[in-house]
């Protein structure tokens, strides 16, 4: 089978689906791989360096047209001319982050085009799955990102240093939230020499903080005995809580030099945790770096991908996409972690072919659509309305021995959710 891995379209991406290591192994598994010319740049490998580790160089959309399996960082383009599921063959296979549970025109558009998606962001954090995991590889590098790019906008020293002209007092940072981003900025602030504290709401984080020689800044230990899902995320917690965090926070946050904001619920706008009031309250010259932009921010005046300076001299850093700031090792894990997706996926016997048991809960939890259809239930629930129907099961089956092409009703009805998303 043929594996492509296109150029990233989205703008300002500089990561890539594939690195000469993981090609290496792709093309040791049976694969034919192929990569688009240029697709490296910004993660700093030349197409020679891919071709020396096996792949072919192909030059624009005709390869994704031969495509048995696309590999991708971001969701492909769905509607415009470099729309890329249109030109996949049916029953070709994209593996990708597609943002999947917020993005139910995409969604359709992959139903139609009849291919077969996998979502990565939804592969199940259960054990196994632990080298598959995109979230928790690219939130790592952002955690440890995100105290660089404070460390380069704060105007003075992190660690404490005694020298002849006097001491230098040591910074103190802030972390908020402390999921996998906020425990890695914890770590890499230590490293720098920062003075650390940490808060989150799941109690567990406390024991994590403090092995990281952290202090924990504690809320309120009894509403935060109810503040963890099943699957260890976060919940939204009642308004009393927020008050009093609030109250908690605008104490501390006038005495940090550096914080950085993770804080995040699934399917959740962002909590605000930082309020105007608390910035105007801090010293000239400190920092914020909220990693939560993209998902409405943690402080109330970030935007998007960009760095500002209030009137009091605090800057608050927007950056988007941080993995992307250091593209060539998002790369080699992101590629890797699609690797360690795709190898159990391989036939063992029969080479450079997929073999793809349907009811395995890694392949269930992100598979997207098949046969065009929506098939995650998480999806469709998201969807809700916009999810092309199920096809009845006579039609299935007449489909399924029509040489496996998808049913014509299937078309109809993804153009019907199309329809119905318009209105
Ligand atoms: P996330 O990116 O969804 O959220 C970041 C952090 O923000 C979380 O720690 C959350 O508790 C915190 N938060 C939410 N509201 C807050 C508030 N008001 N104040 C302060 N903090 C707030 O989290 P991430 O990094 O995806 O981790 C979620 C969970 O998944 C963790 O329990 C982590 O240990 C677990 N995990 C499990 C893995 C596995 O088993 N394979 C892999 C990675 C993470």
């Amino acid at each position: 089978m043929k594996i492509v891995i296109p150029k990233e379209t989205r703008a300002g991406e500089t990561r890539v689906a594939a690195s000469p290591q993981v090609i290496q192994k792709l093309v040791g598994l049976g694969y034919d791989v192929a990569v688009e010319k240029g697709a490296g740049e910004g993660a700093s490998v030349s197409d020679d360096v891919y071709k020396a580790a096996g792949a072919s160089i192909a030059t624009g959309a005709a390869a994704v047209k031969s495509a048995d399996i696309v590999l991708m960082v971001n969701p492909p383009a769905t509607s415009g001319a470099g729309a890329l599921p249109a030109q996949m063959k049916k029953g070709a296979v994209l593996i990708s982050q597609l943002a999947a549970l917020t993005s139910p025109d995409d969604v359709a558009a992959y139903a139609k085009a009849g291919i077969t998606t996998f979502a990565m962001e939804l592969v199940p954090r259960i054990s196994r799955a632990q080298s598959m995991d995109v979230l928790s590889s690219q939130a790592n590098l952002a955690g440890y990102r995100a105290i660089l790019e404070a460390a380069a906008e704060y105007g003075r020293g992190i660690p404490m240093m005694m020298t002849a002209a006097g001491t230098v007092p040591p910074a103190k940072a802030f972390i908020m939230g402390v999921g996998v981003a906020g425990l890695q900025a914890i770590a890499t602030a230590k490293r720098l020499g920062a003075v650390v504290t940490a808060t989150d709401v799941r109690p567990a984080t406390k024991e994590q903080v403090e092995s990281l020689g952290g202090k924990f800044l504690v809320v309120d230990p009894e509403m935060e005995k109810d503040a963890q899902t099943e699957g260890g995320y976060a919940k939204e917690m009642p308004k009393e809580y927020y008050d009093k965090q609030k109250q908690v926070v605008a104490e501390h946050i006038k005495k940090q030099d550096i914080v950085v904001t993770t804080a995040l619920i699934p399917g959740r706008p962002a909590p605000k945790l930082i309020t105007k009031e608390m910035v105007a309250s801090m010293q000239a010259g400190a920092v914020i770096v909220d990693l939560a932009v993209e998902a409405g921010g943690n402080c109330e005046l970030s935007q998007p991908g960009k760095t500002i300076t209030t009137p009091n001299g605090v800057k608050i850093v927007g950056l988007t996409n941080l993995p992307g700031r250091l593209a060539q090792t998002a790369s080699d894990l992101y590629a890797k972690n699609l690797l360690n997706f795709l190898t159990p996926l391989t036939d063992k016997e029969k080479k450079g072919t997929l073999a793809i048991d349907w009811d395995d809960e890694i392949v269930k939890g992100c598979c997207v659509t098949r046969d065009g259809e929506v098939v995650n239930a998480r999806v469709k629930d998201a969807m809700g309305a916009k999810a092309p129907a199920k096809k009845p099961a006579a039609k299935k089956t007449a489909a399924k021995k029509a040489d496996d092409k998808p049913a014509e009703t299937s078309d109809d009805k993804t153009q019907d959710a199309a329809q119905d998303k318009g209105n």
